[in-house]
Order: structure tokens, then C-alpha cells, then sequence
């Protein structure tokens, strides 16, 4: 053969030994396809420790109920139900250890957010029952009249 036919061949083989070599030294051992197969793709297998072991944010519901007993009861009895309690309160990561107390948002806007009267009629946002902030008792935080964690207007 003629060298300029070795010569595009030889730059081939030498990309792949390239790349060989780059695998070889920068891939780790544990890399790849794991006994699961391929339903969770190529991973490392000690990256699967290193979440187990990163820090939960939220913790559920569930988790409130062994302490704070009376506020499930009710939120669980109420049409706030479906609320997760972190959602109102924030993220619990280790209370009551760290943070030892959780928030208590009074402001309007905590409610605000789900009970502003909005027109989408294509959505479940318009089945929540909705005021208008501007007309609504203005100016007074929604917890002097309604209970957040029950807030059936039966009850008021
Ligand atoms: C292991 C028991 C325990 C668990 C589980 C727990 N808490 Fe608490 N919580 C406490 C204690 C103890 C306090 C401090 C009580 C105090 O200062 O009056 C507290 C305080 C709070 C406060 C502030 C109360 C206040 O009057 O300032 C809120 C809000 C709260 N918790 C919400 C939650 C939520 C939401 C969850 C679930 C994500 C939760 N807690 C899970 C024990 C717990
Ligand atoms: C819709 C929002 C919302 C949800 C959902 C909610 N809370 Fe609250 N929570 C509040 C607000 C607002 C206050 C302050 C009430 C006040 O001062 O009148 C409060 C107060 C509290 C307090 C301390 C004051 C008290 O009343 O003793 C605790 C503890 C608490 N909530 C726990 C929970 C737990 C546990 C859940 C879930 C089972 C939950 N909350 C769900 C909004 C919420
Ligand atoms: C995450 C969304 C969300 C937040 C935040 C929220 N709510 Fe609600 N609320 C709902 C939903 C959904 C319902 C309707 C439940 C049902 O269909 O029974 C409801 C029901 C109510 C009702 C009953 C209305 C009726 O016609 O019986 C009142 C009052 C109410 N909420 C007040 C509040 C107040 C006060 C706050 C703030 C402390 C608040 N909500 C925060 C979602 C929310
Ligand atoms: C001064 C007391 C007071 C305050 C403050 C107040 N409300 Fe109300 N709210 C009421 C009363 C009374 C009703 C029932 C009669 C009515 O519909 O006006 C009601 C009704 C509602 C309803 C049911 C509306 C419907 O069509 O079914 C929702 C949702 C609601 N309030 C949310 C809120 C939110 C969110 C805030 C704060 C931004 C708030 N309220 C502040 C007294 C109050």
C-alpha cells in the first residue's frame, strides 16, 4: 500500500491508544453496568453508598406524627390533608435535634399562594377554594381567623 493510506491509519491507531490509555487511568474500577444490568445505566457502584449516606431534606409527615400528635390528628382530619406538613413548616432535615424548631410562617403569603382566586380552568388549581387577597380581611394574617390545621369553615 501506498503511504498516504498508512499514514490516516496510523492516526487512527493512534487516537485509539488514546483513549485506551485515557480509560485506563481515569475510569475508575468500579464503573459500570453493576449487577442490576442496565436498568440504572452505567454507574459507579461506591456512588450508590455516597447517596445513601447524603443527608434527607424532608422527611415525610409520618415522621411528625410520633411527636406532634395532636397536629396530625387534625391536619389528617382536615381538607389540608394532602398538605405535607413541610410544606407549610420547610424542610425538617434533623429536627428536633438540628434545627430544633421548625418555621412558623403567619404572613399571608404562606396561604396566599394556594388560595388566590385564579382562573385555569384546565387545571385542579381552580377546585381550591380561593379568595381575593385585596378584598379579603386586607391587611390581617389568615391564622387570627382560620386554623391552618383546620381550616373547615364549619369550625370557625
Ligand atoms: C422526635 C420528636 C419530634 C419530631 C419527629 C418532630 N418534632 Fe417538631 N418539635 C419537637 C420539639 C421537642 C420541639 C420544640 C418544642 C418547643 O420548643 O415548644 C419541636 C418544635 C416544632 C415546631 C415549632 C413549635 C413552636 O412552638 O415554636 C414546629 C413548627 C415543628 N416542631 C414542626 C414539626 C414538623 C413539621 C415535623 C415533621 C416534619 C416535626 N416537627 C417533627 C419534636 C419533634
Ligand atoms: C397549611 C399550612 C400548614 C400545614 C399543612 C401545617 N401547619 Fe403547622 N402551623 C401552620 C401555621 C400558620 C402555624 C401558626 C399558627 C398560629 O400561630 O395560629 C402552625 C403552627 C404549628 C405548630 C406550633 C404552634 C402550635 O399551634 O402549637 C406546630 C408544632 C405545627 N404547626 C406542626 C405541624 C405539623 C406536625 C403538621 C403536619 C401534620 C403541620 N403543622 C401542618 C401552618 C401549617
Ligand atoms: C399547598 C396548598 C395550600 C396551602 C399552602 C394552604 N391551603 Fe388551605 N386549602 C387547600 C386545599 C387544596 C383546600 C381544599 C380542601 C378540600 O377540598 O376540602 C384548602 C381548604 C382551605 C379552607 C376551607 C375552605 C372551605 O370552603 O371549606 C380554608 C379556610 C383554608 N384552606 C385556609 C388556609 C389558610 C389560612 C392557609 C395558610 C395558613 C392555607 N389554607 C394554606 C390548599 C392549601
Ligand atoms: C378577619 C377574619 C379573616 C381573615 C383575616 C381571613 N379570613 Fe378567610 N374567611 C373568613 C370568613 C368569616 C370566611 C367565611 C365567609 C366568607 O366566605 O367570607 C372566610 C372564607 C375563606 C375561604 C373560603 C372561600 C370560599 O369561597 O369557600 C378561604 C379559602 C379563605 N377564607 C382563605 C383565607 C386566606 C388565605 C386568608 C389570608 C390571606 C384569610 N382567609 C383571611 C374570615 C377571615
Amino acid at each position: 500500500m501506498k503511504r498516504h493510506v498508512w499514514r490516516p491509519l496510523f492516526v487512527v491507531v493512534g487516537m485509539v491508544v488514546v483513549i485506551l490509555l485515557f480509560r485506563l487511568l481515569y475510569v475508575p474500577d468500579d464503573f459500570g453496568s453493576q449487577d442490576r444490568g442496565y436498568t440504572f445505566g452505567y454507574h459507579r457502584l461506591s456512588n450508590e453508598q455516597e447517596w445513601k449516606d447524603y443527608p434527607a431534606k424532608y422527611q415525610d409527615s409520618s415522621y411528625c406524627s410520633g411527636c406532634h400528635e395532636d397536629k396530625s390528628e387534625s391536619v389528617g382530619a382536615s381538607g389540608h390533608a394532602m398538605i405535607p406538613c413541610e410544606n407549610c413548616h420547610g424542610a425538617a432535615f434533623n429536627h428536633p435535634e438540628d434545627p430544633e424548631t421548625l418555621t412558623i410562617d403567619r404572613s399571608r403569603e404562606l396561604c396566599i399562594r394556594c388560595h388566590s382566586e385564579l382562573y385555569m380552568p384546565s387545571s385542579g388549581r381552580n377546585d381550591i377554594p380561593g379568595i381575593d387577597p385585596s378584598q379579603h380581611n386586607a391587611g390581617i394574617e389568615c391564622s387570627d381567623c382560620h386554623n391552618p390545621h383546620n381550616p373547615s369553615l364549619e369550625d370557625m
